[in-house]
């Protein structure tokens, strides 16, 4: 820890004036001790079953659309160009496919294995990222299966695995699993190696919480009518735990990990902080549906400048030791960096 030398008078007004390095842009450039680039940012696209190019608006999240998988690829294409490296899949699921086990995540022809094909059968220089969940295909809009009444783990780490394994197969580069079941990263990572798919990263979300922060995603995705008045509070975290946070980063950096994430990201900035500085892996931040409509709904009435909020949110991930961030803002932000 640095020493502050506060008693010999070094240091001290008025021989340090701290607005002397502030007092010019480059001066400022100069001291900056963070700094983001579009190589932060992943992005999350929301992809849907259509026979026509058609892109359906999210009523809660304005500015973001679930996209055919012809535009899925449009999009992936343009974060190539603007340099993007990684996007993340999350599928909305026809209701007639979802019943209360959750099997058609493990339809090898299913939508997001589709939308997952569509793209590396490209082979652009991009990161494909998919969820390992449940939620978008079951009819009770969990991420694991329901057994009297409480969604059970190991059973359901059995079929989470399987997921992982088709949409591995399908050519899914990173396998993120968002179910916080116990024991599935490790179960992923074996049966991955057995299966000869030892090139295939695996992302988890190590830290996430039960949050009313995921409202618009579950509007996206069709989950949330189907959760109704339930919530997620037996395997997801509560918002008051820190410690119990590091100790799921732990358990999945051991299981094989390769990249951890922590989520929602900015009201949980000091989750971020300290999973960063105690296991120095790469580590990401996830500024969920509900931070993003809040800025959004802000910026639309005029009431905070877009352009200045969004890329200080970004900022703050970084100061706080985020290596990257999954934000709807993605493309905004790409734009605004390379100009
Ligand atoms: C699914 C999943 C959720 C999000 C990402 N993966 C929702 C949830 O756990 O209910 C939320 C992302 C967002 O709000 O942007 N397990």
């Amino acid at each position: 820890m640095a020493v502050f030398p506060v008693n010999n008078g070094v240091g001290q007004f008025p021989t340090t004036r701290m607005r002397r390095n502030r007092q010019t842009d480059w001066s400022r450039r100069l001291v900056s001790e963070n700094v983001l680039t579009v190589n932060d940012l992943i992005w999350p696209i929301f992809v849907q079953e259509e026979d026509e190019e058609i892109a359906t608006p999210v009523e809660s999240m304005p500015g973001v659309s679930r996209l055919s998988i012809g535009m899925l690829e449009e999009s992936a294409r343009e974060a190539v160009d603007m340099g993007i490296p990684a996007i993340a899949i999350f599928p909305v699921i026809e209701q007639k496919y979802k019943n209360s086990s959750g099997s058609e995540a493990l339809n090898p022809d299913n939508l997001v294995c589709q939308a997952i094909r569509a793209i590396s059968e490209q082979d652009l220089n991009i990161g494909i990222i998919c969820d390992v969940a449940l939620d978008p295909f079951t009819d009770h809009g969990h991420d694991g299966i329901i057994r009297d009444g409480y969604v059970v783990n190991d059973e359901s780490v059995e079929i989470l695995t399987q997921q992982a394994i088709i949409q591995a197969r399908a050519g899914c580069s990173v396998i993120a699993p968002s179910d916080m079941m116990d024991g599935r990263v490790g179960k992923i990572r074996r049966t991955l190696d057995e299966e000869e798919l030892t090139h295939t990263q695996i992302l988890s979300y190590a830290a996430k919480y039960a949050s009313a922060f995921y409202g618009p995603f579950r509007d996206a995705i069709g989950s949330g009518s189907n959760l109704a008045n339930g919530d997620k509070k037996t395997y997801q975290m509560d918002a008051l735990n820190t410690d119990e946070a590091l100790r799921e980063a732990a358990l999945d950096i051991n299981e094989g990990a390769d990249m951890i994430m922590v989520k929602p990201g900015m009201p949980y900035l000091d989750i971020l902080h300290r999973i960063k500085k105690s296991f120095l892996m790469p580590t990401y931040a996830y500024q969920v549906s509900g931070e993003y409509s809040m800025i959004t709904a802000a910026t639309s009435n005029g009431w905070l400048d877009e352009e200045a909020t969004i890329l200080e949110s970004m900022k703050c991930f970084k100061r706080a030791g985020a290596d990257g961030i999954l934000t709807y803002f993605a493309p905004k932000i790409a734009e605004l960096l390379s100009k």
